[in-house]
């Protein structure tokens, strides 16, 4: 039986992290599920985002998945705990009430996703831990949505690892909304670019690393190198992410196990499948199928 891993993401800035994924472990299979219907998401409340997020994952567990990769930071902010500390512990009769194709209903509905061994992973734990070895300064920027930049997840968790840095956060509002709508090469786009990275520099001048805290922000890469200053880093989290996950699967054998090694990568979007083909095909060297499901 196929278990790809699942990658969810409120629109196209999830392919960023599936790329590092498949380059990362290439023999594994992976369901990329795109909800760009309803994105961006950034600027969505706490429990729009959460209902949203876990309908997408639940998705992806009935088509499947074992194991789902949250490849977006707003819904790993405002989501992820929620999902892993009741949804998935919850008796999964509860859960499948909301979804009509169930999960692998052969089992037992009494007992919990978790022990069942469905798990779901978020992007800003791996980034997080990187964010020490890369800065000098000890001064950090993280450039991310409203919804991410206000849940504080980033100053929090750097804090924790590393108390020594100061993080400045800068909300991008529009950035994501500008790479949804194919715009990311465009005058528009390096207006509000440059914007954003202007107020973020003259909150701290000391930032040596600005951390994408969004998977859409690598598509503004050229934007992103004509605003920033030389000698200051844009990180990407892909990478990070990607070996995050092999480091997962190489200390929990049995979800190893359970994932498939095809190589495929099948991908879904709430919107139409067409546009979708369309603007992956910019940044995604190769020729895609697209399947439009709803949520
Ligand atoms: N790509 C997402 C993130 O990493 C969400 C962008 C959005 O939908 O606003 O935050």
């Amino acid at each position: 039986m196929m278990t790809p891993i699942g990658v969810f993401d409120s629109g196209y800035g999830g392919l960023t992290i599936l790329q590092q994924l498949r380059h990362r472990l290439p023999t594994r299979d992976f369901i990329y599920l795109g909800d760009n219907a309803r994105a961006p998401y950034g600027s969505r409340s706490f429990d729009v985002v959460y209902e949203f997020t876990r309908e997408a994952v639940m998705k992806l567990f009935s088509m499947g998945c074992r194991l789902v990769i949250l490849g977006c930071n707003t819904a790993s902010a405002k989501a992820l705990r929620t999902i892993q500390q009741n949804d998935l512990t919850q008796p999964c009769s509860n859960i499948l009430a909301h979804d009509s194709e169930g999960v692998d209903a052969g089992q037992d509905k009494a007992e919990s996703l978790e022990k069942q061994g469905y798990r779901v992973l978020g992007v800003i734990r791996p980034t997080v831990e990187v964010v020490g070895s890369l800065t000098k300064t000890r001064h950090v920027g993280i450039v991310a949505t409203e919804g991410t930049i206000r849940s504080r997840s980033y100053s929090l968790e750097i804090s924790k690892l590393n108390p020594d840095i100061k993080v400045t956060g800068q909300a991008c509002p529009l950035w994501a909304a500008i790479v949804e709508a194919g715009e990311a090469e465009s005058e528009g786009a390096d207006y509000f670019v440059s914007k954003r990275i202007h107020q973020l520099l003259s909150k701290d001048p000391q930032i040596d690393t600005i951390i994408l805290g969004c998977t859409h922000y690598p598509l503004l890469m050229n934007a992103l190198r004509k605003a920033v200053p030389p000698g200051i880093h844009i990180v990407p989290q892909g990478e990070y992410v990607a070996a995050a996950l092999e480091d997962y699967l190489n200390r929990h054998a049995d979800m190893a196990r359970a994932c498939s090694e095809g190589g495929t990568v099948t991908y879904y979007t709430t919107e139409s499948p067409g546009r979708f083909k369309e603007c992956a095909a910019m940044f995604l060297n190769e020729d895609i199928e697209v399947t439009k499901i709803k949520l």
